[in-house]
């Protein structure tokens, strides 16, 4: 017989029909219940095994063990499921070494133990919920472009330019570290490197797809972007995935109204979507938030928090305006900040979560920010200090999303370029788009993983990717 998914048998109303059944042994109760899962969903199906099993198997059924269970779906006479499973034979597809697993554990452990052992952890009910979603939103990210009409287009994860300027990047080289060759100048010759010249892992796909933007009008990709910024956050990751939509004939107010829609578009489709794993996400973090100090304690639960950010529009506020916000706040007043806030800084992420938590209670856009704090290549404004920059803060994250509309004005562009040390031998390929047929565009990048944990309510980035790279850890 061939096998069922226990989601399917869960959706499914029927009764008294035969089913094979194979998954991980959750927990062994009475030498009689058997709760098991398939990653298929959260919840675990029932197998009832006969008294007359072989106590040879019986003893192989262990938490963690891999089983095939065959038999019949029947109304469950306990409390707690509907259905379950009355198995006339089981078979033992892996043992588990119940001395060594570290998951036999019965507390609960913690998230920092489960990091150690992430090559384990997808076995816990935390993160094969956080893992599905994470799923669900990388199929509604596709899904949201392809209704629009955008191309998905590839952008490499080797090149030799550095989209952001800040020199944030991972070398990509075949040149050997002992008796590395050198030029007549001493420097290091990269000209004999695999592709001729220095190359590294990518920060951002964007500049390549303002190119495909050119003639395709619309669109974006997705893929694994590289920072080497020595950040050891709960909100960054040295290697992390980005969504960068990019549109001809966008400006910064399209651009923050496509970037709006799509966020929201994520969070209702993951409502719709994930409504099993969402409920068993907001009850832990309920959990963990009964354990914080009151004053520290956010009072929305996560379900209300989403629908609330689905069912309302952003705030739309300038960079100036945010800082006469700041400075006119009580937590201003009463030196509550650390940094420093007058107009021309970055704003840190205590300002942002003023702002986004305090202040409007909702995500906030924050627009035109001061030119010398954002990249090359965004669109100089009228007043000569701001760029078109706009970046959406989330309440809890802070800076999600980051864009801009692009400076499609050549001699801008040169001379901004210039003035920020950016070589223009490096990027011809770039001014290029400005010398034949410019037009004016816009885009910008999701953080996935910043996504991922808004909508899960994991406080930590590593606990929403599968195998985080961070400094000093490139385990598993
Ligand atoms: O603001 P960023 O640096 O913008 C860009 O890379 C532009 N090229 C995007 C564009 O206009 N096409 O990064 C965009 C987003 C941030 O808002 C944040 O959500 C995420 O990427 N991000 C990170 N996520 C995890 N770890 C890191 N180290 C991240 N750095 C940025
Ligand atoms: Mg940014």
């Amino acid at each position: 017989m061939s096998r069922s998914k226990i989601k399917s048998i869960l959706d499914h109303q029927a009764t008294d029909y035969p089913a094979s059944v194979k998954g991980w042994v959750r927990s062994f109760r009475n030498n009689q219940f058997i709760a098991l899962n398939d990653g298929s969903c959260q919840a675990n199906l029932q197998v009832v095994i006969g008294l007359e099993t072989d106590e040879s198997i019986v003893k192989r059924i262990t938490a963690g063990a891999a089983i095939a269970a065959h038999g019949n779906i029947v109304a469950s006479l306990g409390k707690g499921q509907r259905v379950e499973l009355k198995a006339d034979s089981i078979e033992i597809l892996g043992d588990c070494d119940g001395e060594q697993y570290p998951l036999q554990l019965k507390n609960r452990p913690s998230l920092e133990y489960l990091r150690e052992i992430a090559h384990l952890r997808f076995r816990t009910n935390t993160f094969s919920a956080v893992f599905r979603v994470r799923h669900a939103l990388a199929f509604a990210i596709h899904q949201f472009f392809n209704e629009r009409g955008f191309v998905y287009l590839h952008t490499p994860v080797i090149t030799a330019s550095d989209a952001e300027g800040a020199g944030e990047m991972f070398r990509v080289t075949t040149l050997p570290f002992d008796g590395t060759p050198r030029n007549e100048q001493g420097a290091v010759a990269f000209s004999e490197d695999f592709f001729g010249r220095a190359t590294n892992l990518t920060v951002s796909g964007q500049l390549e797809a303002e190119l495909g933007a050119m003639a395709l009008g619309e669109v974006y990709t997705f893929g694994p972007t590289f920072r080497a910024e020595n950040s050891n956050t709960a909100r960054h990751l040295a290697e992390f995935w980005m969504i960068e939509p990019e549109v001809a004939f966008a400006d910064i107010h399209d651009n923050m109204n496509l970037a709006e829609d799509f966020v929201r578009y994520l969070i209702r489709y993951a409502l719709e979507h994930c409504t099993e794993d969402l409920n068993f996400l907001a009850q832990r973090l309920a959990d963990e938030e009964k354990n914080k100090p009151q004053q520290e304690r956010s009072g929305m639960g996560l379900l209300e928090k989403l629908t609330s950010v689905a069912e309302n529009s952003f705030e739309r506020i300038t960079y100036t305006e945010a800082i006469g916000i700041l400075l006119a706040s009580p937590a201003f007043k009463k030196k509550k900040f650390q940094y420093e806030v007058k107009w021309g800084i970055d704003l840190q992420s205590e300002h942002e979560r003023y702002l986004v938590e305090k202040h409007f209670g909702k995500p906030v856009i924050v627009r035109d920010y001061p030119k010398e704090i954002k990249a090359f290549y965004m669109r100089q404004n009228e007043d000569g200090k701001t760029v078109a920059a706009m970046d959406i803060l989330a309440p809890g994250i802070g800076e999600i999303v980051g864009g801009s509309q692009r400076e499609e004005r050549l001699d801008k562009l040169s001379q901004r370029m210039e003035e920020m040390h950016v070589p223009h031998e490096e990027l011809y390929w770039y001014l290029d788009t400005r010398r034949f047929g410019t037009a004016p565009h816009a885009g910008f990048g999701l953080g996935f993983e910043r996504m991922v944990q808004f909508v899960t309510g994991m406080g930590n980035i590593r606990d929403v990717i599968p195998f985080p790279r961070t400094p000093k850890n490139a385990e598993f």
